[in-house]
């Protein structure tokens, strides 16, 4: 199984540490980015972490990991409630598929609670805060080396 995982973010989380910190902290999306890349290096997983506010980047993203990735963790952010074609796209990829929400999104309102992501995601972390990236890469990495 290839060693390739890619983490993909969804829209607004660019905003990460600046927007509504008492729901997802302080924390920036390039400090995450950081800790998810010195975490594979531990891991030996090769990285490569995306966001995008546009929704067809991240299907791109999942077409490209389709090719090659061992594994995908993704924070779809507001397209995890709407987006059929995410989705879709993650249902044409075969390995191991990781959604993450730094907040706890069932104590949060009713749109939240239903996720069309998770129709495919082998695991779900929500409410751990940016932990939830490092969580889910552990355990990606579990299953790659199990493979
Ligand atoms: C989020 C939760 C979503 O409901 C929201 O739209 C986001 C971020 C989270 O990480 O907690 O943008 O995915």
């Amino acid at each position: 199984m290839s060693r390739l995982v890619y983490v993909l973010n969804g829209p607004n989380l660019n905003l990460l540490g600046k927007r509504q910190p008492h729901i997802y902290g302080h924390t920036t999306l390039a400090d995450v980015e950081a800790e998810c890349r010195a975490l594979a290096g531990e891991l030996k997983l090769e990285l490569r972490f995306h966001q995008s506010n546009r929704e067809y980047e991240i299907i791109d993203w999942v077409h490209e990991a389709r090719e090659t990735a061992g594994g995908i963790v993704i924070n779809p952010a507001a397209f995890t409630h709407t987006s059929v074609a995410v989705l879709d796209a993650l249902n044409a990829f075969d390995g191991p598929v990781f959604e993450v929400h730094i907040s706890n999104v069932h104590k949060r309102e009713a749109f939240r609670h239903h996720s069309y992501v998770s129709l495919r995601a082998d695991g779900v972390i929500a409410g751990f805060g940016t932990q939830g990236y490092a969580l889910a890469l552990r355990r990606l990495a579990t299953l790659i080396d199990e493979k």
